[in-house]
């Protein structure tokens, strides 16, 4: 699997400027590489991490414990975990701007949601419309995966992830709440 998308229609204004620099219209898709994998999944998992830890879900202290753990049950088998799938997502110059980790029923994709358990822009290409053409490209590769939906899990004071979602077209399925009492 290999593909572009162009033609974003949306203007984004990067944020802090007053006018619009530079948006990125052409992402390509490639399927990660074991190496890549091997690179970019260290870092994954410490975002996921403090997202864990500044939600309040996970105490620091255990924190690396708990995502080992987490990992273990996510990717039995690691790269090659059936139903896990990872890209990277690259301009038309080859620079990488951004992956993603795609997961599906491993026996039968058709079953329900693939779930979009990472998506993530490299930080010097934020806010120029990477994460809507990655969003895109998500989905796509979802459907031709055999997806009938696609599903994810958001922090909640992820706000730009959360209006990412939102102006997609994704509806709150769940929600968590909750009040500190000290
Ligand atoms: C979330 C993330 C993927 C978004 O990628 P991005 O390329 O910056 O997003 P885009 O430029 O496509 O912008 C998406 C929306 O957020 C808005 N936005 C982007 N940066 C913003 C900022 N700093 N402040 C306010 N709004 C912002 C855009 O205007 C756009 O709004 P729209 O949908 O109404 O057009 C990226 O910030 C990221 O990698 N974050 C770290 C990893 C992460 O949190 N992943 C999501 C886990 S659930």
């Amino acid at each position: 699997m290999n593909f572009w998308l162009t033609g974003c229609a949306r203007v984004l204004k990067p944020p802090g400027s007053d006018g619009y620099s530079c948006r990125v219209d052409e992402v390509r898709l490639d399927p990660m590489t074991v190496a890549e994998f091997d690179d970019r999944l260290p870092s994954l998992m410490h975002a996921y991490v403090a997202e864990q830890i500044r939600a309040g879900n996970w105490g620091s202290a255990d924190a690396d414990e708990l995502a080992q753990l987490e990992q273990r049950r996510l990717l039995p088998r690691g790269f090659a975990t059936p139903g896990m799938h990872w890209y990277v997502a690259r301009t038309a110059a080859n620079q990488v701007v951004g992956y993603l980790w795609l997961a599906t029923e491993p026996s039968d994709p058709r079953a329900g949601a693939a779930w979009l358990y990472a998506i993530e822009v490299e930080s010097d290409w934020r806010g120029r419309g990477v994460g809507h053409r990655l969003l895109d490209a998500a989905e796509v590769e979802a459907q031709r995966l055999g997806a009938a939906s696609l599903a994810l899990n958001v922090f909640g004071d992820n706000r730009i992830a959360r209006r990412l979602y939102e102006s997609s077209g994704y509806e709150v399925t769940s929600l968590q709440m909750r009040k500190p009492l000290t």
